[in-house]
């Protein structure tokens, strides 16, 4: 069942969260891969998509969009222009060129990184985290880290206002691993 944390009544969560295709058993057996690219294919959906957040994030002072590789790089641009902020790429390591910081997260066997580039983010900044999907939630806790790194610059960095992506698989229960930073889903799959 498919639920969320905008204003339900809201007719355009219907539309975005039947415009996403599941695929059963990608991209191994017993994963049911929620593919936003058929989301993509509807311009109306993908309009309402960017709209949502953008009406939550207006007016709020938000200076940057974090972007998570690959399909927050979908969803988190059209949010940072239409906000006027500005837009950071986390990426997956040994992409980015310049000088980076890395967090590391656990996988189902093994770890991953993301990175992002030295001097992105000023101190006093106020961030969201856009991604396409919540599932385990360690790509978002380590995003969280990025921007916020150390104990001791957590006193003078960047403020993570909320992380946001357009699908939630809850009962994997990933929010837990996102401490006390908050997160919007337009969709909740249960
Ligand atoms: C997916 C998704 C998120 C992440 C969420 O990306 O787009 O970034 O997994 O999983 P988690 O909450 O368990 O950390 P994926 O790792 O498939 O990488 P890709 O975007 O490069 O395909």
């Amino acid at each position: 069942m498919a639920t969320s944390n905008v204003d339900v009544t809201d007719q355009r969560i219907a539309r975005i969260a039947s415009s996403i295709r599941v695929i059963p058993d990608f991209p191994k057996p017993g994963i049911m891969f929620q593919d936003i690219t058929t989301l993509l294919l509807d311009p109306k959906a993908f309009k309402d998509t960017i709209d949502l957040f953008v009406e939550r994030y207006r007016d709020k002072n938000i200076n940057v969009i974090a972007g998570i590789e690959a399909r927050g790089f979908i969803f988190g641009p059209p949010i940072a222009l239409a906000i006027g902020a500005k837009f950071v790429p986390m990426r997956k390591p040994k992409k980015l060129p310049g000088e980076v910081i890395s967090e590391e997260y656990s996988l189902e066997y093994g770890t991953d990184k993301i990175e992002m580039h030295v001097g992105a983010v000023q101190a006093g900044e106020r961030a969201v985290i856009v991604d396409d999907l919540i599932a385990t939630g360690g790509t978002l806790n380590a995003a969280i880290r990025l921007l916020v790194p150390k104990p001791i610059a957590e006193r003078v960095g960047v403020t993570v206002v909320e992380c946001a992506c357009v699908i939630e698989l809850a009962e994997l229960k990933g929010r837990e691993k996102l401490g006390d930073k908050s997160l919007f889903v337009l969709v909740s799959e249960t």
